[in-house]
């Protein structure tokens, strides 16, 4: 992980982990569960009270959220090497980095779970519109989560044991925008029902077989053709999910939002799947499941 440097006098800090949806994305909207993995990715927000702080530049809705927790005084730094737009819970990791350092910036003990969650939502709503929640569930969490938020009711999440699976992920190197494919997805409706109502049994079942390796892999493979079904998957994602199975991975899938980002690789070895992909000049890297973070 990103390790942003000493922190100034009068300065503060906070984390948020970035993630990978196992199981279950977009159907998590409509209230089935979700399995999402925290990883050895984050975040870092360092903030101090420096008047004549820059102007954030770059994307708008950047400021928008910056805008929303921090005074316009603060200045903000951000460290991440968390790809952005790939599906893996960047705004999420930020809005939950931003209100931890925030919180220790005012001088309060750390927030709990709840309190970041309730603070990193609307931070999160401003780059995705209606985020189910699982990405800042589990970028404040850590760990391995079971998510579900049933219509109209506060979400439930269970940490689940997680195995020491070995992950690559495969970077299409293209964005995805969340909130566009999330609204994609809505105005496929009822058409589609029938996959999201698969997509969430899916999930359950994957829950049930985090040991299972072959068995986890297949549901990975059936989960990533029912994106397909949905409309989310690329041609590009498609290749990438044919090139973790031709190197031998158990599974493969898109994870995040889709319409580009990247494509995990449920393996055995990494080595033969992140040889393949720099022959094909495919950006890969490992990641490892980032453990629960202390209460
Ligand atoms: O693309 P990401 O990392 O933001 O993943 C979003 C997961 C979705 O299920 C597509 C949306 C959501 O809010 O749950």
């Amino acid at each position: 992980m990103t390790e942003p440097g000493r922190l100034e006098p009068g300065a503060a800090r906070g984390r948020g982990l970035g993630k990978l949806v196992l199981c279950g994305e977009h159907a998590v909207v409509y209230g089935h569960p979700a399995l999402a993995v925290a990883v050895d990715r984050c975040t870092t927000v360092t903030l101090s009270r420096d008047l004549g702080a820059p102007p954030v530049e770059g994307e708008p809705r950047l400021a928008e959220a910056l805008s929303r927790v921090v005074e316009p005084d603060v200045a903000v730094r951000i460290d991440s090497d968390l790809p952005i737009g790939r599906g893996m819970g960047s705004s999420a990791a930020l809005a939950v980095a931003l209100v931890r350092a925030r919180a220790a910036l005012q001088g309060e003990p750390p927030p709990g779970a709840e309190v970041v969650f309730e603070r990193a939502m609307p931070v999160e709503r401003v780059f995705h519109g209606n985020p189910s929640g699982i990405d800042v569930a589990v970028s404040s969490r850590g760990g391995l989560i079971r998510y579900q938020r049933p219509p109209g009711r506060s979400p439930t999440l269970t940490h689940l044991p997680a195995p020491r699976w070995r992950i690559v992920v495969l970077d299409s190197g293209q964005v995805g925008d969340t909130a566009e494919l999330v609204a994609q997805v809505a105005s496929r409706r009822p058409g589609i029902d029938d996959a999201l109502d698969r997509i969430g049994a899916l999930a359950d079942h994957a829950g049930d077989c985090l040991d299972d390796l072959p068995a986890l892999g297949a549901l990975l493979n059936d989960n990533h053709e029912l994106l397909r079904r949905i409309g989310v998957s690329t041609p590009d994602l498609d290749a990438l999910v044919r090139l973790a199975r031709d190197a031998g991975a158990y599974g493969a899938k898109l994870a995040g939002a889709g319409g580009g980002g990247v494509v995990l690789a449920l393996v055995a070895d990494p080595e033969p799947l992140l040889r393949l992909a720099a022959d094909r000049g495919v950006a890969a890297f490992e990641c490892r499941p980032a453990p629960e973070e202390p209460r």
